[in-house]
């Protein structure tokens, strides 16, 4: 169960907090502790003061190391990591909570009045932020970040539900519906009520992708790098986080079936499977002599294999958002062969890179979904053209 202690002159404001909805649940069902400690109790002054006046003057009050301390040393252990809320922390995402999520004992620091005495940072972790405004104290910061970390503990939410979330893969999340189907004369898109699982999921992904693009562009050039040539899949990033999904379940089962397989991740170019029997000899080594195995994990056969599915449907996904935005630019006739040169170098990278894991039938059926991209694509602009064309004539002869 992960602990999490609450350092706060307002313990109170914690009470709804933790006694609603899924916090609530996560705690009663022993998934987490939420336990708030007022450090005021801890001062050894006898008025219980905690905080006094900046040293070189000016307004406001500082709070003062000792009842902080003295607080945070009495719950302290060698798995805790201390996290201080300050607006000029690092600032909170998605990825950290991920990375909190895993903790065993979180110590949040929450401020109040003018800030901290600047000591206090030493025997702190982290300094936090979650975003560029001042709120009057940490309380709210400390439940932003609780209430996202607490809904990525195993078991606190139905794992499915969070995989497509805002933020994963550096995407946003795609575009949902529920009944009716007709609201005010607003429809929900056919393709929902077609009971095609395979549609809908391309059409998600394809949403994902339009609406990052549209909402948070920035996000996307995270997740693919842009250059004159068009967009190009940053593959460090992409490889690594498909990497860190990898569990260590999953390699424990691979160590009882015998069925091990390297993973060379030293510079992640690419992704080097080497022979069980090297694993037993121990002889690691790089595709070249210079390289170097920093890291090895061990995974099944299967999970490579889905991997590399997700890599080439990822890839697949940037094409056909490369063939839209070619599409909605009417007069891109250099976009048009740059973006038809793409698909067929991306049909050429699967073949060469992906056959070994997935085996010509799926390399097949993957050439042959992009072949009927690319024709819908043709068809597209091959129609959007002549369409052009005549409204040009129309109006010529106006
Ligand atoms: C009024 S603020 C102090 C602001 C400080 N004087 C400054 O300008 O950086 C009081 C406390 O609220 C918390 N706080 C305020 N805004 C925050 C933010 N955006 N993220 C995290 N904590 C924040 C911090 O714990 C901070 O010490």
């Amino acid at each position: 169960m992960m602990k999490i202690d609450i350092l706060t002159l307002f313990p109170n404001m914690f009470n709804g907090f933790k006694s609603e909805s899924i916090i609530k649940r996560a705690i009663d069902n022993k998934k987490v502790s939420i336990n708030t400690i007022n450090f005021r109790d801890f001062s050894a002054n006898k008025h219980k003061k905690v905080d006094d006046t900046p040293y070189g003057g000016g307004s406001g009050m500082v709070l003062m190391c000792q009842p902080i301390f003295d607080a945070i040393d009495s719950i302290k252990t060698k798995k805790s990591k201390i996290i201080l809320l300050s607006p000029q922390g690092k600032k909170f995402t998605q990825k950290m909570a991920y990375k909190l999520s895993k903790e065993e004992h979180l110590i949040f620091v929450c401020g109040h009045y003018e800030g901290f005495d600047e000591r206090i940072k030493n025997i702190c972790d982290e300094e936090v932020s979650i975003g560029d405004y001042v709120l009057t104290g940490g309380e709210l910061p400390a439940m932003v970040i609780c209430d996202s970390v607490v809904r990525l503990i195993d078991g606190v939410i139905d794992a499915e539900s969070s995989k497509n979330e805002s933020f994963n893969d550096n995407l946003l999340d795609y575009p949902n519906y529920t009944k009716p189907r007709n609201y005010k004369g607003m429809k929900v898109p056919d393709i929902l009520l077609s009971g095609d699982h395979e549609k809908i999921n391309n059409w998600r992904n394809d949403k994902r992708l339009k609406v990052t693009a549209e909402k948070r562009p920035d996000l996307l050039n995270k997740r693919v790098k842009i250059d004159k040539s068009g967009i190009k899949e940053n593959k460090n990033k992409i490889s690594l986080d498909d990497i860190k999904n990898i569990k260590v379940t999953e390699i424990k089962q691979a160590k009882k079936t015998g069925k091990y397989k390297l993973l060379r991740t030293s510079d992640i170019k690419a992704i080097t499977i080497l022979d069980t029997s090297i694993i037993k000899g121990y002889k690691l080594k790089g595709k070249s002599g210079s390289d170097h195995v920093t890291k090895i994990l061990i995974v099944k056969n299967s999970f490579i294999k889905k991997i590399a599915m997700k890599n080439v449907k990822k890839k697949i996904d940037i094409l056909n958002y490369r063939f839209n935005i070619v599409l909605s630019n009417e007069d891109d006739d250099e976009g048009t062969s740059r973006v038809l040169g793409e698909a067929e170098m991306l049909k050429q990278m699967i073949i060469n890179m992906y056959s070994n894991y997935l085996g010509s039938e799926n390399i097949d059926k993957i050439i042959k979904r992009i072949n009927y991209l690319i024709n819908e694509f043709v068809k597209a602009k091959t129609f959007q053209n002549s369409f052009v064309n005549k409204t040009k004539e129309v109006q010529r002869k106006i």
